[in-house]
């Protein structure tokens, strides 16, 4: 058992099995302990990732964990899938069997689509680079069938309707690179957003690949279908 954000008495009370009179009393006796310091308060917050001992022992322990992956072509964006390999089976990281089943993505990508993705255990991580409101660039390289027009740039920018979902995209911003390749910036992830945009321009998408997620930035190092542990405090 563990919690994402709680009270100190609360947790042990249910993980011991004793009721919360009882853990008062084993906070004055100064038996428990949070990330190395003597725990005297019941209301304490204490989130998921917590060391809290009692008596010495450890009752809660869990790793933060933030992972960069570098995502091939044909390998799905799921925790498991019966038909392709995922992006939990690329995973050549040291991690025991719970914190690999802890994992989320941060951000999917379609089957066919490489390049930058991240995945957690940590909810306020992710939710915050997600979040609409935080309005995260993610930025991608698209290589296109038929030549880029200029005409694009005012309607990527200007948004466009998405009937199924009935909404207007965000501005998206397009820089030209080449004939057939660009630099697509998005704010949200709406589902194939970027192909349905060049969609509209009767204009396949040959190859996506994502560069990056706000600060996060595709480590040039990382081979394709390699992951790495990131340190989110020092990028
Ligand atoms: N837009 C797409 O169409 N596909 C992706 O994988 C990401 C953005």
């Amino acid at each position: 058992m563990s919690i994402s954000r709680g009270r100190l008495d609360r947790f042990i009370s249910e993980k011991c099995q004793i009721n919360r009179k009882s853990v008062r009393l084993l906070l004055a006796q100064k038996r428990v302990s949070v990330d190395g310091v003597i725990a005297l308060d019941i209301a304490q917050a204490i989130n998921k990732f917590s060391l809290i001992k009692f008596d010495g022992q450890i009752i809660q322990e869990n790793r933060a964990l933030y992972i960069m992956l570098h995502k091939p072509v044909g390998v799905v964006c799921a925790t498991k899938d019966d038909k392709h390999k995922t992006v939990i089976d690329l995973l050549c990281l040291k991690l025991t069997p719970t914190e690999k089943a802890s994992l989320h993505i941060v951000g999917r990508l379609d089957l066919n689509t490489s390049g930058l993705v991240l995945l957690t255990n940590d909810s306020r991580w992710s939710e915050q680079l997600i979040s609409p409101i935080s309005k995260v660039d993610k930025h991608y390289l698209v290589t296109l069938k038929n030549p880029l027009h200029h005409d694009y740039i005012n309607a990527f920018a200007n948004g466009m309707y998405f009937a199924y979902e009935n909404i207007i995209t965000k501005p998206v911003k397009l820089n030209i690179i080449s004939q057939y390749c660009a630099e697509v910036v998005l704010t949200e992830g709406r589902y194939h957003q970027i192909k349905r945009m060049f969609g509209r321009f009767n204009n396949p998408v040959m190859a996506l690949h994502r560069t990056s997620i706000g600060s996060y930035i595709l480590n040039e190092n990382l081979l394709v279908g390699e992951s790495k542990f990131i340190n989110i405090n020092k990028k």
